[in-house]
């Protein structure tokens, strides 16, 4: 199992690249299957959910290429419309396939998800929306069953609480609904808006994008088209953190300041000296302490539940103590006995957590639990005293492309080992 070796005490300067985001890629993929005509998606990044997506769309019998940073699709030869859980098992987002599946060829069987082990993530949500739109669905030894004679009609679908994934599956099934479907309490994530927008290019009519209430007019049939992912706004955020824990200076670049303004906010309450244009950010700490910030996590564009483990570890070698409030997941704090191991000082009751900073971290072993966490790691060890061992790094391999060659173009000491 591959492990990250980290030499601290470094400071990190310069320039990184960000690549597209990870969970819009998710989506756009899964949508590919709405086309009747060949279609391109760029900028996608390099990673293992992304490969384990197109294998499960290459399973449906679409033909699917992934070269460089494109993804074609021709869905023409598309023969069975099954979703099995040795893929499903390892990614979530393979739910996502649902929706499309249904809408376009009437029926879908998909495992249900398993990913990363934040809470109980159920998808209740998503069934009970496709049901709202005349699906007919069974659960039955971990998969579900779902069809519809004839076209899904249009309807009401109202969430009981804001579900990303939710909202995704819905707006791609109501995009060849027959009739208009209006969605109420909807996600409003910036991803949320690229699916939209590529739904749109394919011949989808949707409005209220950016708002909580999406409504959609459904056609008969979408066509493909050519799209770019939007940038990876965590991945922005992650590479900000890197330069707020060593004292650094970092511009990252090839992204969109107006996707994370609420991370921002809180870099420039830390006292980093932020700088926006209009694809780029750049974050100088100029060789200070940052100040500890409190924050609850929220739906978009509230501060996003994706960055709490990275500022949960700037916090910890922070000035002054602040609370932190895990609204989103209910077992989201798994990376803090690992960050204590390093000498962090958090105290956690339920869903929230105390930080007091202190002023040196120290190397030790520790252990990736989920995805973002493991770059809370990555970012204690690059401050700590010492040289980190990073186990379980698979996580970080779903969702950060190129992690430890980026992190070396901006100074850090970082190497994978196998053993
Ligand atoms: C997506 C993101 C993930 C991010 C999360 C919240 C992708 C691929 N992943 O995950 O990185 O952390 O949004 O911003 O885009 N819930 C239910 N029933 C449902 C659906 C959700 O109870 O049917 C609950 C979940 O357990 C969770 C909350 O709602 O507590 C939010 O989940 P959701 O927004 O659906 O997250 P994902 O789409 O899985």
């Amino acid at each position: 199992m591959d492990k990250f070796l980290i030499q601290g005490g470094r400071t990190l300067n310069g320039e990184v690249r960000i690549s597209g985001a990870k969970n819009a890629a998710l989506p756009l993929l899964a949508a590919t299957i709405l086309a009747d005509s060949p279609i391109q998606i760029t900028n996608v990044p390099n990673l293992k959910d992304v490969n384990t997506l197109v294998q499960l769309i290459a399973g449906l019998g679409v033909t699917i290429s992934y070269k460089g940073d494109t993804v074609s699709a021709d869905t023409s030869t598309l023969d069975n419309q099954f979703a099995p859980y040795e893929l499903v098992k390892t990614m979530r987002a393979s739910i996502l396939v649902l929706g499309p599946l249904l809408a376009r060829y009437g029926e879908a069987k998909v495992s249900l998800p398993g990913g990363c082990a934040i809470g109980s993530r159920p998808v209740d949500q998503h069934l009970k929306a496709l049901e709202a739109l005349g699906a007919t669905i069974s659960v039955e030894n971990g998969y579900v069953h779902a069809h519809i004679d004839g076209r899904l009609k249009g309807g009401e679908v109202v969430f009981d609480m804001v579900t990303v994934g939710g909202t995704e599956n819905i707006l791609m099934a109501a995009a060849l609904a027959d009739g208009v479907t209006v969605i109420r309490n909807a996600a409003r994530e910036p991803e949320i808006t690229d699916l939209a927008q590529m739904l749109i290019k394919m011949g989808a009519k949707i409005e209220g994008l950016d708002t909580d209430t999406l409504t959609v007019t459904g056609v008969e049939s979408l066509h493909g088209c050519e799209y770019a992912v939007v940038a990876d706004r965590i991945e922005t955020g992650s590479y900000l953190a890197a330069a707020a824990m060593t004292g650094g200076r970092v511009k990252t670049t090839h992204t969109d300041p107006t996707l994370l303004e609420a991370v921002l906010e809180k870099f420039e309450e830390m006292g980093a000296e932020v700088t926006r244009g209009d694809d780029w950010i750049e974050l100088d700490m100029q060789g200070k302490r940052p100040k500890a910030v409190s924050f609850r996590t929220l739906p978009h564009p509230d501060f996003p539940t994706d960055m709490q483990a990275q500022i949960m570890a700037v916090n910890a070698i922070g000035r002054g103590f602040a609370t932190i409030s895990e609204t989103i997941f209910e077992n989201r704090f798994m990376h803090v006995p690992e960050l204590s191991r390093m000498g962090a000082n958090i105290q956690v009751e339920g869903n929230d957590a105390v930080v007091t900073g202190v002023e040196q971290l120290s190397a030790a072993p520790v252990m990736a639990t989920d995805l973002r966490a493991s770059f809370s790691l990555v970012l204690a060890a690059l401050a700590a005293q010492g040289e980190t061992l990073v186990d379980r790094i698979y996580h970080i391999d779903r969702g950060y492309e190129n992690v430890e060659a980026k992190l070396q173009g901006l100074g850090a000491i970082i190497k994978r080992v196998s053993e």
